[in-house]
């Protein structure tokens, strides 16, 4: 049946998107950013689902045998799964602003989503160590291992920060979510320290409304 609303304008009906979300997690939050920026959030459903490494959930796994969010269900009943399959058809659904079609650009694009994804990555699987794998069981040089590649990943994202102006794309969302899951899960490391122009960027891109509407909530 039609909404009131769509009825109402004379509209078509705009169907739901549905993603299988947890609010924490940094790769939810960049879909969720690109859902806004292009201009489709208004048809994201969110359903909360409990992604654990070890305890699947298997309202996921019904749609990701991987069992891993986020998974979004199109309107259409496709799964698709991960972050940036699903960013890339936003993007194709949406605006279509947030991939560059070709050239260098495009390429420098998908570069620094992959740079920030590295980063999210890394933070999580130390958030995972620490928090879901038992104590006796954890291992302090792999612990190490990831952070070192969240610090030298900050500092590649140092070296770029102040070359962003103003862009709005996957890259700069990549790394606007990446920056505010370390501020979430990870304020003690201090990112911002010795690294003022990814600092000062973020001032800018996290205020956007699609960065704030996206906030994980406070623990
Ligand atoms: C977190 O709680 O930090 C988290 C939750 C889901 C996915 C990734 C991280």
């Amino acid at each position: 049946m039609r909404s009131f609303r769509a009825a109402a304008r004379n509209e078509p009906e705009e169907t739901a998107l549905k993603i299988y979300h947890a609010a924490a997690s940094p790769f939810v939050r960049k879909c969720l950013v690109a859902a806004h920026e292009v201009g489709l959030h208004a048809r994201i459903e969110l359903v909360p689902a409990a992604a654990h490494p070890v305890n699947r959930d298997k309202a996921i796994v019904a749609h990701n045998p991987l069992g891993k969010i986020p998974t979004l269900v199109t309107d259409d009943g496709q799964d698709l799964f991960d972050s940036r399959v699903i960013c890339e058809y936003l993007n194709a659904q949406g605006r279509g602003n947030l991939i560059p079609r070709e050239g260098r650009a495009r390429w420098s694009v998908l570069v620094d989503q992959s740079l920030a994804d590295g980063i999210m990555d890394a933070a999580v699987l130390v958030r995972y160590e620490t928090f879901a794998r038992p104590e006796a069981l954890r291992w302090n040089d792999w612990i190490t291992g990831q952070l070192e590649k969240v610090t030298s990943g900050l500092d590649a994202l140092e070296a770029r920060a102040s070359g962003f102006g103003a862009r709005v794309d996957l890259g700069t969302i990549a790394f606007g979510c990446a920056l505010g899951y370390l501020d979430f899960r990870f304020s003690a490391l201090n990112w911002r320290d010795k690294r003022p122009n990814a600092a000062e960027w973020f001032d800018g891109f996290g205020a956007r409304s699609s960065m704030i509407a996206t906030r994980p909530p406070a623990t």
